[in-house]
């Protein structure tokens, strides 16, 4: 009998959904988590007011035919003693890690509880994520957890924006702004196949289009390789164009895959 894990931390929608059934199609039982994980927020990030949808989630589950919903409580897995923090390094200095200090501490930490716990044959997680992809990969390889580890494509809005259960913090005029990211990354896309391979012009495109929207401010717009998350400055194998873009308070993510 195989087991599927997709962790999440809840509020959750299609994009979610979407690694559920990529696990319902893998794995003979399924097991979803809903865990807000602390030790992954920095001081001043939205722990306190990450959203909470619990009963819709149950009934999303129920619907998509998940066997197991797992809800530990912050003492469940965090008990009094807990002294272990699983560091990838490498992977996690550029791109999220530079701005989100132990972030992906956080992640791999809790992700190496939940696979001890739930014992899964395989675990799937987004796309979007990209980074938190490549660590949970590593720290699989790295640590022989004996998961195999499955990716889901990003899943988006109908203009474009990638989902996500931050995007609930948006307010009307920033949510209609927001589209810019996706229309950055399809730029970018466009202009390789089209035969750019100058890093440089390809970024500075797809700013150029997200700054466009008064409301956005870009952290990073990174091209990097998708395996070591190291920047890349030549394109000449597929590499991933990643941003962080600030919309007020909120702060989205989303990546493509360039193949030259
Ligand atoms: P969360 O943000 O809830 O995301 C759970 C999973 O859903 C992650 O693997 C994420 O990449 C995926 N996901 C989110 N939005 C998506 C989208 N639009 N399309 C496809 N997949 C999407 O990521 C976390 O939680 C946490 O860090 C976690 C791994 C649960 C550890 O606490």
């Amino acid at each position: 009998m195989r087991i599927g894990l997709v962790p999440t931390m809840g509020a959750l929608h299609e994009g979610h959904l979407s690694l559920v059934s990529l696990a319902l199609g893998e794995a003979d039982r399924v097991v979803v988590s809903i865990f807000v994980n602390p030790s992954q927020f920095g001081p001043g990030e939205d722990l306190a007011s990450y959203p909470d949808t619990f009963d819709e989630d149950l009934m999303k589950l129920k619907e998509a035919g998940v066997h197991c919903v797992f809800f530990p409580s912050v003492d469940e897995i965090y008990p009094n003693g807990f002294s272990t923090s699983v560091n990838v390094s490498g992977l996690t200095e550029t791109l999220c890690g530079k701005y989100r200090q132990g972030h992906f501490n956080g992640v791999s930490t809790v992700c190496a509880v939940l696979f001890g716990i739930a014992q899964p044959d395989i675990a799937v997680f987004g796309r979007k994520d990209a980074q938190q992809l490549a660590v949970i990969r590593r720290m699989a390889a790295d640590l022989g957890l004996g998961v195999e580890i499955h990716a889901g494509e990003i899943i988006r809005e109908s203009d474009g924006l990638a989902m996500s259960s931050r995007n609930l913090y948006l307010s009307p005029g920033e949510r209609a702004q927001a589209s810019v990211i996706f229309r950055g990354l399809s730029k970018a896309a466009e202009l390789v196949l089209k035969g750019e391979r100058v890093v440089e012009r390809i970024c500075y495109s797809v700013r150029e289009i997200i700054e466009e929207a008064p409301l956005a401010a870009v952290q990073y717009l990174e091209l990097v390789d998708p395996n070591t998350m190291k920047p890349v400055t030549k394109l000449t194998t597929p590499a991933l164009l990643a941003v962080a873009v600030y919309f007020g308070h909120t702060r989205l993510i989303d990546n493509v895959i360039l193949k030259p």
